[in-house]
């Protein structure tokens, strides 16, 4: 255990160990307090600050967890190069009121010869699923485990990762585990761009062709609404547009761009009163996610 000294709150403390962890959560619900926790793979930035804020807000004692998951990266993704800056990170919590920060070694989550993993069959196979298979059974997995570990009243996720937060909230259903769990809007950057830890990947050009992501959620909001206006219903023609937007961007190479279901994240062909756009591209070599919820 470390400590970092802040001047507001009680220094914060750094554990890397399971039962170190547990305790301090459990002590802290014996005293009465309401514990918020937010799962992290560190490398901060205002969206995840974002989280803390709200569990700040909301709860007496906050957890946060900075644990960069291998099990949810594939064989050619950016696990090694994923961003890492633990000092910075740990400062940016301490700033955030932040009470434990729970770092834990690769070693500690997955020893050798781990084996046990967590599969929410069907809403993990679409999507991101499909170009990222088997990344939402290394996510359930980590926060299956990481719930255990930090066994808080609420945890928080952000609307940027749809499909992780409905996975999440599906997994934490069927598995009647004793935690709610609040979704918070995506927070972005003053052009639109959502903030991402991915985002530091992406030269100048490509940081301006990323902004093809948030104006393809655009253009589906308004040709829905046009189609509503015209009493049309059939939602073909714009998933095509934001694909075409997508694709026709310099840079841009589009994976998915597409309409679907807010719970069971199934396309959706015609208007309804309310879906969710979700659009993946490679943006040079990084992989970019964003998604708008249009209420009709
Ligand atoms: P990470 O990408 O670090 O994100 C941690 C949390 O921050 C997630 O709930 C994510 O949805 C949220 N977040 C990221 N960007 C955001 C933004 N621009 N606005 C609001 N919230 C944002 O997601 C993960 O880590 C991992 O998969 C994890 C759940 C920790 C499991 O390893």
């Amino acid at each position: 255990m470390s400590i970092l000294q802040t001047h507001r709150r009680p220094p914060l403390v750094v554990v890397d160990q399971v039962t170190q962890m547990r305790g301090i959560v459990w002590q802290a619900q014996q005293q009465g307090s309401r514990v918020g926790f937010v799962p992290t793979m560190g490398a901060l930035h205002a969206g995840h600050l974002s989280l803390i804020q709200a569990a700040r807000e909301e709860c007496d004692f906050v957890v946060a967890s900075m644990f960069v998951n291998p099990t949810q990266f594939g064989p050619d993704e950016d696990f090694k190069k994923y961003p890492r800056n633990p000092e910075i990170d740990l400062k940016l919590c301490a700033q955030a009121g932040v009470d434990v920060v729970f770092q834990p070694a690769v070693a500690t989550i997955y020893p050798a010869g781990y084996t046990t993993f967590v599969d929410v069959t069907g809403l993990a196979d679409v999507l991101e699923g499909k170009f990222r298979p088997g990344h939402f059974r290394g996510v359930a997995t980590v926060v299956l485990k990481l719930f255990n570990i930090v066994p808080a009243d609420c945890a928080y996720f952000g609307q940027k990762d749809y499909q992780q937060q409905t996975i999440i909230r599906r997994m934490c259903a069927e598995l009647n585990l004793p935690i709610e769990i609040r979704v918070c809007p995506t927070v972005r950057e003053a052009d639109g761009l959502a903030l991402s830890s991915r985002n530091v990947y992406l030269n100048a050009e490509e940081r301006h062709s990323a902004l093809a992501l948030m104006r393809s959620l655009h253009l589906a909001r308004e040709r829905i609404r046009e189609l509503i206006t015209n009493g049309r219903q059939d939602l073909t023609t714009v998933r095509q547009e934001m694909f075409d937007l997508l694709s026709k961007t310099p840079r841009v190479r589009a994976e998915y761009a597409t309409l679907i279901h807010p719970e069971t994240l199934e396309e959706v062909t015609d208007v309804m009163p309310r879906l969710v756009a979700v659009v993946a591209a490679r943006v040079g070599t990084t992989r970019l996610i964003d998604n708008l919820i249009i209420e009709t």
